[in-house]
């Protein structure tokens, strides 16, 4: 095979960031990707949909010129969130989503939430209006190891709040490990994300011959078992699993840094990233539903029509790409590609 035609696919879950930061990554989204569900951990995070129609337009004109694109915004959930905000986020229709971070777990979570119970009002609103909850699934406690906060979020708060919200709509978001996969698989009315750097990485890839930062990301990327469980589940034709890239755009010095932040930038190449995944496992026959179905079927929305063409011609990944005062270096960077995603 020397070609793949694949329907446009779509990122269900991305960071855009905002100003001149905003500018410099959303043609790299856009030139793969005709949607996108956006992140809303700006500073200070989009909590209304006064902030998320404000953050709509300033990406809507970030746009390039003569460019299609389609941002399907996010709430940010905090302690203080109001069930008449969720009926009004519906109302508005360009707000798909609402995000949970629990308070301090990751970049720009410190308005997140405490105590998820005191949000019980909301997600009550939500099951009821439909409106999905978008789960960053970690616990945030210090005395639990890094590489066990997924599976500890799964039975400290996910099974008490399914158990809670059965009907609720719920995305696991870039789930990292084997327990999310079968919890995903054994759940009604869950589905999950998968980063390009949890299919392709296990956590000794931070650590190759010294620290590795640019593979930093959360949730931290786990054992080789864990994403091998990912691929299968990814590969596997199953709507429940689809393409979220996380990419989370960060300054090189802020990565390059002694305490970097968390966050693997993939825009750029996002869909020849998931198409090396899928290949190494012989699946790319997958890779359509993955990236282009399964999201916009979970979402309600309609699938896109327009295609894309990936190659097969062997390409290197940029050291780095522009972006404000600084560069950002892509995920993989130096590394050579066997599928190039050519524009129409
Ligand atoms: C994200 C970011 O930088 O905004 N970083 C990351 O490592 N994924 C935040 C997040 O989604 O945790
Ligand atoms: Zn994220």
């Amino acid at each position: 095979m020397q070609e793949l035609k694949i329907t446009r696919p779509d990122d269900w879950h991305l960071h855009l960031r905002d100003g001149d930061a905003l500018k410099a990554v959303l043609p790299h989204t856009v030139r793969q990707f005709a949607r996108a569900i956006v992140m809303p951990n700006l500073k200070p995070p989009v909590r209304t949909v006064d902030d998320a129609r404000a953050y709509r337009d300033r990406i809507i004109a970030a746009i390039p010129e003569g460019k299609k694109f389609e941002p399907l915004m996010t709430l940010y959930l905090t302690d203080n969130t109001t069930p008449e905000e969720i009926i009004a986020a519906k109302a508005a229709q360009f707000v798909k989503a609402v995000k949970y971070y629990p308070a301090g777990a990751t970049t720009n979570s410190e308005f997140g939430v405490t105590d998820i119970s005191r949000c019980d009002r909301v997600f009550e609103a939500m099951q009821k209006e439909g409106m999905p909850l978008l789960l960053h699934g970690e616990v945030r406690d210090q005395a639990v190891d890094v590489f066990d906060r997924e599976k500890v979020f799964i039975e400290q708060y996910l099974i008490p709040l399914r158990t809670k919200f059965p009907e609720l709509r719920i995305v696991l978001e870039h789930i990292t490990t084997a327990d999310s996969v079968q919890f995903v698989l054994d759940t009604p009315n869950i589905a999950a994300t998968i980063t390009p750097q949890h299919l392709l990485f296990n956590r000794n890839e931070i650590f190759k011959g010294g620290i590795r930062p640019h593979f930093y990301c959360l949730p931290i990327l786990k054992r080789e078992q864990h994403r091998q469980a990912l691929i299968t589940a990814a590969t596997s034709g199953n709507p429940k699993f689809f393409l979220g890239t996380d990419s989370a755009p960060h300054s090189r010095d802020h990565k390059e840094n002694s305490c970097g932040c968390a966050g693997c930038f993939s825009a750029l190449h996002a869909i020849e990233l998931y198409a090396e995944a899928f290949a190494s496992v012989n699946a790319l026959d997958k890779l359509e539903a993955f990236a282009s179905f399964y999201g916009a079927d979970f979402y309600q929305l309609p699938r896109n029509t327009e295609q894309i063409t990936l190659t097969k011609s062997t390409w290197q990944i940029p050291d780095q790409v522009s972006f404000p005062e600084s560069e950002l270096v892509p995920l993989w960077a130096g590394q050579e590609l066997k599928w190039r995603y050519i524009e129409n």
